[in-house]
């Protein structure tokens, strides 16, 4: 397989079944000796802020048997211009990997275009694929199966939204997206995967997306790196919330997801959140479990 995994596209749908396979394997606890990364050293290098995608490689990394070396931008010479191909090739030497976190996704794609070892993407303003790993880890978990199963994604059509389309197109998930005019996802990644075959649609109406759906899944309005806009987000996407009305259009038996930082209030209910159909921790846990698996598969 490839060497980088810069979006989920970098792996193929039998590469998806297989880890996702292996990550629930790992999560079971029932293969516990393996330390397939000793003696590794992994570098994260960050340059936005990370709750679960830090914390939860940290963990793998160093339960994998390889120690993580956390790296904020500013504290390298990267941050005072040197370039980004001697800062691939130099760190190539020292590291079997890299974890990075940046805002446009070009810039990681020169970086793995100069390194020597697997760049693996930790959220971009374009894609975030170590989510959508998790993502479909959870609602094979919760729903037996992917194929098939309707997601309603309600909101911004960001990062999140890139790589659950092509979650789409790699496992035959349906994907409908609800969002206002002018903040649809990619177009480029969405001519890509209905190219491709993928049951996938984008709808500007939330009740729309939401009737039948098997999982309703949020994100923020506002991503990092876009602050100055908060106000004119927050009016454009007012109607763009889950909450208990859009939540009673789905099956009865339907799931919440939110890849999480999230606010009460805005994209989601806190009682819709916070009740039994809620699944977002264990769709945080399960960020750990699918980036053990695909660590293991880029580095071993
Ligand atoms: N979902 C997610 O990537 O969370 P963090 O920003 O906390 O890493
Ligand atoms: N769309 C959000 C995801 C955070 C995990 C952002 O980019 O800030």
């Amino acid at each position: 397989m490839n060497k980088d995994f810069l979006t989920l596209l970098d792996l193929s749908s039998d590469e998806i079944e297989k880890l996702i396979e292996r990550a629930a394997e790992l999560k079971s606890g029932k293969d516990s000796s393996s330390c397939p990364l000793i003696g590794k050293s992994i570098g994260l290098l960050f340059d936005k802020t990370s709750t679960r995608t830090r914390i939860s490689f940290q963990t793998g990394i160093y339960q994998l048997g390889a120690q993580s070396i956390y790296i904020n931008k500013n504290e390298l010479q990267l941050g005072r211009g040197e370039s980004i191909e001697d800062t691939a090739k130099v760190l190539s030497r020292y590291l079997h990997g890299i974890v990075i976190r940046t805002y446009t996704h070009s810039s990681i794609e020169k970086l793995a275009a100069n390194a020597e070892i697997p760049i693996v993407n930790g959220l971009t303003d374009l894609h975030h694929p170590c989510q959508a790993l998790a993502d479909m880890l959870t609602i094979k978990e919760k729903k037996g199966k992917l194929k098939d199963i309707r997601i309603a994604y309600i909101g911004d059509g960001n990062n999140v939204a890139n790589s659950l389309l092509e979650a789409a197109l790699l496992t035959g998930v349906d994907l409908v997206i609800a969002c206002p005019k002018g903040y649809e996802p990619d177009k480029k990644i969405y001519d890509k995967v209905v190219a491709g075959g993928a049951k996938v649609q984008i709808v500007s109406d939330p009740a729309e997306a939401a009737k039948n759906a098997d999982v309703l899944y949020t994100d923020v309005w506002i991503s990092m790196g876009q602050e100055q806009e908060i106000e004119k987000r927050r009016n454009i996407f007012k109607k763009y919330q889950i909450n208990k009305k859009l939540l009673s259009l789905a099956k009865p038996d339907a799931i919440v997801m939110h890849c999480l930082p999230a606010h009460r209030g805005e994209e989601i209910t806190a009682d819709v959140i916070d009740s039994e159909q809620s699944v977002v921790i264990d769709q945080a846990e399960n960020r750990l479990h699918t980036q053990k698996a695909l660590l293991e598969m880029l580095i071993k």
